[in-house]
């Protein structure tokens, strides 16, 4: 059995696309666990760029098993946009299942978000619908795809709209919507992606049991996690590792390893607190270097420097057994790099990443500051060839957070990755 688990060790965009895509070529099967359009991957193949939201990395390759798990939101619209895309670069999708238990996220749910964020809840949502989704599946009437199979499920759909509609014209002084018009849309969509509909945790369990290899992919990152991330500033969902046994329905004592996948500074989207944060000319060197730009959005990420303090604690949170630690290369031409090992608040060191904003605003990072390498890493393939300064700052890494690497990112293609220990187990 040989399940990994990989899960964002940073406020996402820590480059899993990249990580998931390279450790699919070796898994039997890929699952998505949770969010939905909000996650932005981009997959570099061949020269060839692929810009993915719902989709799991492993798409990309038609011999795995890939699911889109029943712990993520669905927007139909973007996924039947995403299918044709694929379908038109030649990429064959019939590989690809969808869980029966997948909540479909709704129209009104993206109208909800947008409206709340611009009445001053200012979150910096990526205005896809997230929130009021998990929360409908919350409050349980958010509808799963099995239910729109039911007879009923017209006159539910009916009721439930026609009660949106009372909100989104009481409080928001919005026209709401034809439920008919929607739920024709809806149908249609249903309709085109029928035959990748399946019992998903079913398959995945089938597989594991088989002894294949399966990665759980998620999205998003440890600090934008509903429970153990910035909260109120985080995702409605759990990219955290507990997440993947949900949102894949498979058993926590299946999982073999769980990769933290950690980029090489910090970077952070949305508002909320970020205590390295860069407001000068290296945070502008890395957001330009390392194309700091979201995928989803377009918004520029907010840099910083990379946070041992966050890393220790997505290693206990996650059980992070591995380190992919990923766009190294980004700080190449810095003199010096540094670290934060702890914060400075009121005359303390504060160790253990705290749960108050009040301290995550106000601290001021502790830093070690090491030399830099200066020279570019891209072609750099195996772990003696880098230089001894990028060497100490990996290791000084692992020396922090306790968790040894088993990749490092180079750069953005396939083959910029060197492998130091093996995730998945040998046959
Ligand atoms: P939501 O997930 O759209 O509700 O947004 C909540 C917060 O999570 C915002 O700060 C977003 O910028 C952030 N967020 C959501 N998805 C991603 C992602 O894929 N990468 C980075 N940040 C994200």
């Amino acid at each position: 059995m040989s399940v990994v688990a990989l899960v964002g060790a940073q406020w996402g965009d820590e480059g899993k696309g990249k990580i998931t895509d390279f450790l699919a070529r070796e898994a039997d099967c890929v699952v998505r666990y949770q969010g939905g359009s909000n996650a932005g991957h981009t997959v570099v193949d061949g020269g060839r760029k692929y810009m993915l939201h719902l989709m799991p990395s492993g798409i990309l390759y038609p011999d795995k098993l890939c699911v889109i798990g029943n712990g993520v939101a669905l927007d139909l619209a973007i996924l039947v946009e995403e299918l044709k895309t694929l379908e038109s670069q030649g990429i064959d999708t019939s590989n690809l299942r969808i869980s029966n238990r997948a909540h479909i996220l709704m129209p009104y749910h993206k109208k909800f978000d947008e409206l709340q964020e611009h009445g001053g809840r200012q979150l910096g949502t990526t205005r896809r619908g997230i929130g009021p989704a998990y929360a409908d599946k919350m409050e349980r009437v958010g509808f799963r795809l099995a239910d729109v199979m039911d007879t009923d499920f017209p006159a539910r759909f009916a009721v439930l709209v026609r009660e949106k509609n009372r909100i989104l014209q009481r409080l928001y002084d919005h026209a709401g919507y034809d439920h008919e018009a929607m739920l024709d849309k809806l149908l249609g969509y249903v309709e085109y992606i029928q035959d990748y509909i399946a019992d998903t945790s079913l398959l995945v369990n089938q597989v594991i049991d088989k002894g294949r290899k399966v990665l759980l992919e998620g999205a998003q990152g440890t600090l934008l996690d509903i429970d153990h991330g910035t909260y109120p500033y985080v995702t409605s969902s759990y990219p955290t590792a507990g997440g993947a046994c949900i949102g894949a329905g498979v058993g926590p004592t299946r999982i073999s390893r769980v990769v933290g996948v950690a980029k090489a500074y910090s970077t952070r989207v949305g508002e909320g607190p970020f205590p390295t944060e860069l407001d000068d000319e290296a945070g502008s060197h890395i957001r330009e270097r390392g194309a700091e730009f979201g995928t989803t959005t377009g918004r520029p990420r907010r840099c910083g420097w990379l946070d041992a303090v966050v890393l220790r604690y997505a290693a206990r949170v996650n059980g992070l057994t591995d380190l992919a630690i990923t766009k190294i290369d980004v700080l190449d031409e810095m003199d010096t790099v540094k670290i934060c090992v702890g914060y400075r608040w009121r005359g303390k060191i504060i160790q253990e990443f705290p749960d108050s904003l009040r301290i995550l605003q106000d601290c001021e990072p502790v830093y070690i500051e090491m030399e830099g390498w200066k020279t570019s890493l891209s072609g750099c393939r195996t772990y003696e060839e880098l230089p001894t300064a990028a060497r100490r700052y990996i290791d000084q890494i692992t020396e922090l957070t306790g968790v040894r690497h088993c990749l490092i990112a180079t750069g953005p293609e396939r083959n910029q990755t060197i492998v130091t220990n093996e995730v998945f187990a040998r046959k």
